[in-house]
């Protein structure tokens, strides 16, 4: 039976290399395109061109052979057989060898009756209009020079009772100078008075971590963040009475330029079974000596009760290249949770596990992050090279790694068993 089966492998192999049509743009390549390029590559989304129809992916087509090949495009820095992800973009080396193999065959147009139909996209919000949307209260302008600076904008929440967030769209106003923006909801009024003591818009929150109010971080957005929504009975708490502080992390690029950030918030519509969480494991005494290609730093956090991991998020800056994120389960066997190499500023990634994992209380998570801070580092931003320790500015480093997880619901009581 084996003998057989390869056999007729070998038939269809030798026919395949001789009788396959070459692909076209309206059989294959268009719906190659279509599922994997255009979510991005079209008008007023994050690519810088459009691939939406024959004329526009002829006219990279060389581009689209050469970064598709080197894995380059669709962007995904997780490797694989380290943790398995829903949000996976990674193309088939089937698709990937089609799009080699038509643009090698002079990139041929074929039947236009083959053509798939146009995607329909809801361009605005990423999931329809949301429940709710918090907008800077006024434009805040930055000036040109100096150092990075932090705002922090507060918006009265309006909430009467408690709600759960399920997602959150983060849309940022102008892109050259917004770094990036986390969201908290404070339940104590402070920042409101911090606000109202800042004769500008917002205040000023350079202090970053430290705040001198109690919040909890609802969401939030960094360059190659797409919007998400959990699972229906998943979702982060909302508190009532709570403002929205919006912390937006601002660089400055030699003009003056304004921004106006606006988030939408979409809320859990049916009964919540988990609150989701999220804990940063963060080692700030990093000191990644000058001149070293793969200099290794570590951080680690032990969960004390069971909880359920949904994803993580590894964030480093530009000399950041690698991190490696592990569960060691308290029997000391270890689970690879991702492992994002090359890692890029650019492409910051929430890895959403295809199955949650369970961590019994006693896991500790691992995390280590790979820097280059030599010369081979061609994001290297600091001429000449030094020293690099811990810091929010971007040329300074960081090493967290955010997961997310929910309480692992209690076990029934023997005795009802
Ligand atoms: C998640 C969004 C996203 C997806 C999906 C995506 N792109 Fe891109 N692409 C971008 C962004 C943003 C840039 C510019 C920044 C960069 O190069 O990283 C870019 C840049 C490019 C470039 C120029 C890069 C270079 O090195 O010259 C090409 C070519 C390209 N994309 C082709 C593709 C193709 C082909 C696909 C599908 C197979 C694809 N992209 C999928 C967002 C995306």
């Amino acid at each position: 039976m084996r003998l057989f089966l390869s056999a007729l492998c070998a038939v269809s192999l030798f026919a395949a290399s001789k009788d396959v049509p070459t692909p076209t743009y309206a059989k294959e390549v268009s719906r190659i395109v279509q599922t994997n390029c255009e979510g991005c590559h079209r008008p007023g989304q994050i690519g810088p061109f459009s691939l939406t129809n024959f004329k526009e992916v002829s006219a990279f087509k060389n581009e689209i052979k050469r970064v598709t090949a080197a894995h380059i495009m669709p962007p995904w820095s997780a490797v694989a057989g380290h943790g398995e992800f829903k949000n996976e973009r990674r193309m088939s080396e089937v698709e990937i060898s089609t799009l080699a193999r038509w643009v090698d065959a002079g990139a041929p147009m074929g039947d236009a009756k083959d053509l798939p139909a146009k995607a329909v996209y809801n361009d605005g919000w990423a999931f329809g209009e949301p429940d709710l949307i918090y907008k800077m209260p006024e434009a805040f302008s930055l000036s040109g020079n100096g150092v990075d600076e932090y705002r922090c904008f507060v918006m009265p929440s309006g909430l009467t009772e408690d709600k759960f967030i399920r997602g959150m769209e983060v849309r940022p106003g102008n892109r050259k100078i917004v770094h990036h923006v986390r969201t908290f909801a404070d339940m104590t009024g402070e920042a409101r008075k911090l606000d109202a003591a800042d004769p500008k818009p917002g205040f000023d929150c350079s202090r970053g971590m430290v705040v001198a109010y109690k919040r909890i971080g609802i969401g939030g957005w960094a360059p190659g963040l797409v919007p998400e929504l959990r699972a229906e009975d998943t979702g982060a708490l909302f508190p009532k009475g709570s403002d929205v502080v919006m912390e937006v992390h601002y660089h400055k690029n030699g003009k003056v330029e304004s921004d106006l950030s606006t988030i939408g918030v979409y809320l859990n519509k049916s009964p919540i079974a988990h609150i989701a969480k999220s804990v940063p494991i963060a080692n700030p005494f990093i000191k990644i000596p000058a001149g070293e290609e793969r200099h290794a730093e570590r951080a680690s956090y032990t969960f004390r009760k069971d909880v359920i991991a949904t994803s993580v998020l590894p964030h480093m800056h530009l000399l950041g290249n690698e991190m490696e994120m592990t569960a060691v389960f308290p029997d000391g066997s270890r689970k690879p949770l991702v492992w994002a190499k090359p890692y890029d500023f650019n492409w910051q990634t929430n890895y959403v596990f295809k199955e949650p994992v369970f961590l019994p209380a006693g896991t500790k998570v691992e995390v280590v992050g790979y820097y280059n801070n030599s010369e081979s580092n061609a994001k290297n931003p600091n001429k000449p090279l030094k020293e690099i320790k811990w810091g929010e500015g971007t040329t300074e480093e960081m090493l967290v790694g955010f997961i997310s997880y929910y309480d692992a619901p209690v076990k029934a009581p023997a005795s009802n068993e």
